[in-house]
């Protein structure tokens, strides 16, 4: 793999780095992808996920809700971080100013090491009292889930992950965007960068000056904002980023 002179010298130098990851960073731990690449889990019991992965859902059907959840659960515990995961955390030794923003739910990036992770999108090992907005930690794979009521006020429990049609945890967001108006270089890792308002971090990077670096195994609607693209899988190219510095 060829690295542009541009690249080292701005790998060499950076002191704040950035880094937004999404399902494809995750794929090589064989963990299915929404959409581009890996296999899809578009469907179930004939629903498509943006449906049973709703607000809507969650008001109509909890139950059903965490029937999917609990499936996923399930899933993720026999998945385990993989290079890509590993060398982020490593990264985050390495550069005085490291933010990790993930868009994942898995909590493979936290299992693999890193510390300072913004997950924009929640957990899928916690839960969230609907009543009074406690949230508790699930052990990973402890299927189904539990506590099934809120210890506090015995109030339903929904998984604490943004759904469709919700917005973002308050103040998550806001924080990503402060790095990443911040960074020097900014790595966008696996997503295909079409659900905002995530995708709109490496543009922020890009508008403050940051040299944005794509890892993709496909063009992205980013990937002309990109100053660089590497066309690869995530824990193969990370890899060899390390290996040569
Ligand atoms: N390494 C790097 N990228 C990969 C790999 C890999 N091994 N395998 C697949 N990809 C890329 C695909 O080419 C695609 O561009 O990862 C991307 C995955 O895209 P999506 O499935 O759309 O996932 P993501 O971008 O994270 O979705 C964003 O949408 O469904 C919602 O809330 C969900 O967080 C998710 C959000």
């Amino acid at each position: 793999m060829e690295l542009s002179k541009e690249f080292e010298q701005k790998f060499r130098s950076a002191k704040s780095v950035c880094v937004l990851t999404g399902a494809g960073v995750s794929a090589e731990s064989g963990v299915p992808t929404f959409r581009g690449g890996g296999d899809t889990t578009a469907v179930w019991k004939g629903m498509p996920f943006d449906q049973i992965s709703s607000a809507r859902m969650v008001s109509e059907n909890l139950a059903e809700v965490w029937e999917w959840f609990d499936y996923r659960r399930g899933v993720l515990s026999k998945c385990t971080p993989n290079p890509a995961h590993e060398t982020l955390a490593k990264w985050e030794q390495d550069f005085s100013e490291f933010t990790l923003v993930t868009q994942n739910v898995d909590g493979l990036h936290a299992r693999a090491g890193s510390k300072n992770v913004i997950e924009v999108h929640g957990n899928i090992n916690r839960s969230r009292c609907l009543g009074c907005g406690v949230r508790f930690d699930m052990d990973v794979g402890s299927v189904p889930h539990t506590p099934v009521k809120c210890n506090e006020c015995s109030g339903n429990l929904r998984p604490d992950v943004v759904l469709f049609g919700e917005m973002l945890p308050a103040g998550v967001f806001e924080e990503a965007v402060e790095k990443a108006a911040v960074c020097e270089l900014f790595f966008v890792i696996g997503t295909s960068a079409l659900v905002y308002p995530a995708a709109s971090l490496p543009e922020i990077a890009k508008r403050n000056g940051a040299y944005v670096v794509e890892v993709n195994p496909e063009k992205t609607p980013l990937s002309e904002l990109c100053d660089e693209s590497f066309r690869g899988r995530a824990g193969e190219i990370l890899q060899e980023i390390t290996r040569v510095f």
